[in-house]
């Protein structure tokens, strides 16, 4: 697959979203010790926790292979904000990336693209990685907006203080996570294409090196054809980053 990665080294991020109490932590210790074994042109791996089990499984990951994220942060560093956690938070906690801009976030919390940028730059603030989430609804892409849609939540959720090594984009179809649907090879492949050409215009030699996920019911039985695709440099993996098997399987796409 390398020929299609242009030189970028892929990324396969699990999001837990609200799941996991501290006995799913064995299911990760699996993954971390089998990274080992995967050859030469292994992806970055990443798993995503709730927020509870971050620092524990930092702690774990220390020294691995397999790096550690959170699934939100609040824009502030500190302050009156009950229940959130800050970018500098999540980093302390031994995050090296958060995920921003989850369609999740989006429709439960109304996150607009405006915070979600303010939320990366957070991120770049506290110096992890932002991996910022867009995709369209089922509405959308049926009204045929779908190419719009994303690139207005391009130029409204990506902060100026991008580049290569601190923002990832994940693509998420709205309708395609959780549901078992995806796109077709050929949709994904217009879509990640406007995406690239979009981060080249703005970004320019760093938008050509930016990695931009694929999300939405990967599976092991999908990701080869998924990950294969052209400016497609990784995965994002909700269900199926919950058991290891499954989620080395996905990993084992690029073997
Ligand atoms: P899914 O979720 O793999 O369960 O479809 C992906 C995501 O929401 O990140």
């Amino acid at each position: 697959m390398a020929e299609n990665s242009n030189g970028i080294r892929p990324l396969v991020a699990g999001n837990w979203k609200m799941n996991g109490l501290a006995a799913a932590l064995t299911e990760a210790a699996a993954v971390r010790d089998a990274l080992p074994s995967l050859g030469t042109g292994a992806p970055e791996v990443m798993i995503c926790p709730p927020a509870t089990l971050l620092s524990q499984l930092a702690s774990t990951s220390r020294g691995s292979a397999l790096a550690v994220g959170a699934q939100d942060c609040h824009p502030s560093a500190s302050g009156a904000h009950t229940g959130d956690i800050s970018a500098e938070m999540a980093k302390d906690a031994g995050a090296s990336a958060v995920i921003v801009g989850h369609s999740e976030r989006r429709a439960d919390h109304g996150e607009l693209d405006r915070i979600v940028q303010a939320k990366a730059s957070a991120a770049h603030r506290a110096g992890l990685s932002a991996i910022i989430c867009i995709g369209e609804t089922n509405g959308e892409r049926v009204a045929g907006l779908t190419l719009t849609v994303v690139e207005r939540q391009l130029r409204g959720s990506i902060p100026g203080t991008a580049d290569k090594t601190n923002t990832v984009i994940a693509y998420e179809p709205i309708w395609a996570i959780g549901t078992g649907l995806t796109p077709s090879p050929n949709d994904v492949a217009e879509v990640h294409a406007a995406i690239r050409k979009n981060l080249e215009d703005r970004f320019g030699a760093d938008g050509l090196s930016m990695r931009i996920l694929y999300g939405g019911s990967v599976k092991p039985s999908n990701a080869r054809e998924l990950l294969s695709l052209p400016n497609v440099n990784g995965a994002l993996v909700g269900g199926a980053s919950l058991k290891a098997e499954d989620f080395l399987a996905i990993i084992r796409a690029y073997a």
